[in-house]
């Protein structure tokens, strides 16, 4: 007899464990999994080593630390002109995976519909699932992974309870635009849907443009829930702090399954989190180009390896046409990569409702050290002779 319960019995191990330990066996650069490989700011671990000598060293408030509301507050303001009150609308949970987590279980009920774009995010859909919501797909298309608005619209129903958009997009590294986010806006008003936007990789966008973020729409700030977190945009995502941003309704659905999920996240990491939040903006825009330069390398090195490159408007990320390489499928390819090529990626079917959508492409993230991407880029080169 299985121990196991049935909500988690389909979910099988995630692609990144498989990928990584393939990645290990054989040496290989991994350019699989999305997380830097090098040191975080000193002033963020400076300011987490304080906060702890400081004796930050029990129970946050369950909505974060007020000092860390205020300080995304201020942000938010900031950047996007949006007024978020602290106390009512910002809630401080363990990462962004928390805060999905919490807003599907506290807006979901069973047999709901929540519209989600793929290839996903991969938590996304096991937690509709485990909400009893039902998952309903908007594939997008490369090489532009444009939406079509007349074919978004069939999806949405009298069922409909909520659509999530993560801008920038992983793994295709989409932004989505001001137009293709009035579309949407236009039919959550239409249907009363709500909307969790995950904006995770807000401060990735790359070539001058912009991020655009839902709820500046008008009609959106009351709908929709802000998520984002300090892993990528601060290089700590060992840390997971998340926050969002919502309306005080839709805030105490959230923070009614986050009590008795987590009740808090790391006290400390949320002081820290302070002066993260709090940088100028001249540490955004470093960062930008910071970020830019590898996305450029890491494009000049799949080309020049005879790959078919899709550049990413934003996050840290690279998919790849691999369809005309003659492999069975994107994880053939990216096995054949990892033990004969020595370079690790990851086949994004598993970011697919119909894993074959996702078998002609390929994704590198390029969050690793200048080193990390050269050796990548002269492994690469064995493509054209292998
Ligand atoms: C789109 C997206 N959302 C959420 C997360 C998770 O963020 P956190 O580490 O803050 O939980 C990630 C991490 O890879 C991500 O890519």
């Amino acid at each position: 007899m299985s121990y196991m319960a049935q909500r988690v019995a389909g979910f099988g191990t995630t692609i990144f464990t498989e990928m990584t330990a393939l990645a290990n066996q054989h040496q290989a650069i991994n350019l699989g999994q999305g997380f830097p490989d090098f040191a975080a700011p000193d002033f963020i671990k400076k300011a987490a080593v304080a906060a702890i000598e400081a004796d930050v060293n029990q129970y946050a408030p369950a909505n974060g630390r007020p000092a860390l509301r205020q300080a995304i507050a201020q942000k938010t303001g900031t950047f996007y002109g949006i007024e978020a009150n602290p106390d009512t609308e910002i809630t401080i949970l363990h990462g962004a995976t928390e805060a999905i987590f919490a807003t599907i279980l506290g807006l979901v009920n069973p047999g709901d519909e929540v519209i989600v774009f793929e290839p996903f995010y991969d938590s996304y859909v096991p937690a509709i699932q485990m909400a009893g919501g039902i998952p309903r797909f908007y594939t997008l298309r490369p090489p532009e992974w444009q939406i079509d608005a007349a074919e978004l619209a069939t999806l949405f129903n009298a069922n409909t309870k909520l659509i999530i958009i993560n801008t920038p997009h992983n793994p295709t590294g989409k932004r989505f635009t001001q137009a293709e986010l009035g579309q949407i806006a236009q039919l959550c008003q239409q249907h009363d849907v709500l909307a969790m936007t995950d904006e995770v990789y807000e401060h990735l966008v790359f070539d001058g443009k912009q991020h655009h973020t839902l709820a500046n729409l008008p009609g959106m700030a009351e709908r929709t829930v802000m998520i984002s977190s300090l892993g990528k945009t601060f290089s700590v995502t060992g840390w997971k702090v998340g926050w969002t941003i919502a309306p005080p309704e839709i805030t105490k659905a959230i923070f009614r399954a986050h009590q008795f999920m987590t009740f808090c996240g790391a006290a400390p990491l949320q002081e820290a989190a302070v002066t993260a939040v709090s940088q100028p903006t001249s540490f955004y825009t470093e960062l930008t180009d910071f970020y830019a330069r590898k996305r450029d390398f890491l494009l000049d090195a799949l080309n020049s390896a005879g790959l078919t490159p899709i550049v990413p408007s934003g996050t840290y990320f690279v998919m790849v046409d691999i369809s005309h390489l003659g492999f069975a499928n994107d994880v053939a390819f990216c096995r054949y990569l990892t033990t004969e090529v020595g370079v690790a990626a990851i086949p994004p079917s598993a970011f697919y409702h119909n894993p074959a959508d996702g078998a002609g492409l390929a994704r590198f993230a390029f969050c690793k050290e200048e080193k990390t991407l050269a050796e990548a880029a002269k492994r690469l080169q064995r493509l054209k002779t292998g």
